[in-house]
């Protein structure tokens, strides 16, 4: 199914000669994104450098790799320095811990990858003239009172709460990767990731993401658990159509400096999903109400009017069709 996938990203993505014998680094290369990044690119002829440290990624994800000539694993830590001896052309910073489970957990680690990290990542850039795009997030939005949200608001953040480790260090990462441009002039790309969702997504248990987590939930008929009355809503974009649209950004020759959200502008409540989920597995499980912790957002949606116009993207995978492969690929796992 994946490799299914992989092929429809190229068909989409209509620009092979942006990525064909180019060195490119992927950090967080062994996580859900980062690996569907480096297959993707693997196909178009790139030479791969693949750097993680295990914290959330899983070698199941890039072991398929490890025999192409083009794909180099490099274990390490990006909040240290980094130096690799083949001159880089584009650099995908998507190294970070993204779950609300390790938020509460991993709140140090999470600000080191996204500030030191981004830091060193930069520099890499700019010794190597290569351009850099950066994972950032729609947490950055921390609670907007504008809904759907535009890459103009400034963003309503906490930041001392909870998840702050994880929105206030993307939101230094991006001030980072824009001092670079402006000090050094590095070319540097900015992607609001929205939520999204596919194979490869981890579990992570009662408080992870929350697409795999109901599907895991579903699929061994445990309790589906729902924080709050379930009426926050999201809005989930299936993995294909982000990377689709991080590709176009990476190559688009007008690009620099920019800044732009990438998500399915559908919204849906949690309850909603939770539903949707349940039907699609056939599972008999009943939905349990949690208390809704603390700086949960009430609504997330994007608005891609900026995407639309600068990449000529939207999704195109309609949430159940999404939800579909998912299932499928999870019964594979458990
Ligand atoms: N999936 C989403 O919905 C979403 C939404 C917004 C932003 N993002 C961003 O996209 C990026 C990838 O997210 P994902 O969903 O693939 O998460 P993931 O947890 O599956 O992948 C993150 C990867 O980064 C690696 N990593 C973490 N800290 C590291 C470090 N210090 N050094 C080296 N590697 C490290 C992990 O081991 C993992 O392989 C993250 O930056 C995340 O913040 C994702």
């Amino acid at each position: 199914m994946i490799e299914g996938d992989v092929k429809t990203i190229i068909e989409r993505f209509e620009g092979d000669e942006g990525f064909s014998g180019k060195a490119v680094l992927v950090t967080g290369g062994a996580g859900f994104l980062g690996s569907w990044l480096c297959d993707v690119l693997i196909e178009l002829g790139a030479r791969v450098y693949c750097v993680d440290n295990f914290a959330s990624g899983r070698w199941e994800n890039i072991s398929h790799l490890a025999s192409e000539e083009n794909f180099v694993f490099i274990e390490h830590d990006v909040s240290k320095p980094l130096e690799i001896k083949e001159k880089l052309d584009f650099i995908f910073h998507f190294a970070s811990r993204a779950s609300p489970f390790e938020f509460e957990h991993y709140p140090l680690e999470i600000i080191d990858a996204n500030t030191l990290g981004t830091r060193n990542m930069l520099e890499l850039a700019r010794k190597n003239d290569a351009r850099f795009i950066f994972a950032s997030t729609s947490e950055i939005y921390g609670q907007p009172d504008v809904v759907p949200t535009p890459e103009t608001y400034w963003g309503y953040v906490n930041p001392i709460g909870i998840r702050s480790c994880y929105d206030e260090s993307k939101r230094l990462g991006e001030t980072i990767t824009m001092a670079y441009h402006r000090q050094y002039g590095v070319d540097v790309r900015i992607v609001r990731i929205f939520n999204t969702y596919g194979p490869r997504m981890r579990a992570d248990g009662v408080y992870g993401r929350v697409v795999p987590r109901f599907i895991s939930q579903a699929l061994n008929r445990e309790p589906i658990t729902v924080f709050g009355d379930g009426s926050q809503t999201r809005s989930f974009c299936y993995v294909t159509d982000l990377i689709t649209g991080v590709l176009k950004f990476a190559v688009l020759e007008n690009g620099n400096g920019e800044v732009v959200n990438l998500g399915n502008p559908r919204e849906v409540s949690i309850l909603e999903l939770a539903h949707i989920i349940k039907k699609l597995t056939n599972s008999d499980s009943p939905i349990e109400f949690h208390p809704l912790p603390p700086d949960d957002p009430p609504r997330r949606c994007p608005d891609i009017s900026k995407a639309q116009k600068l990449l000529n993207w939207k999704p195109k995978v309609e949430l159940e069709e999404g939800l579909k492969k998912t299932i499928e690929w999870y019964k594979g796992e458990i």
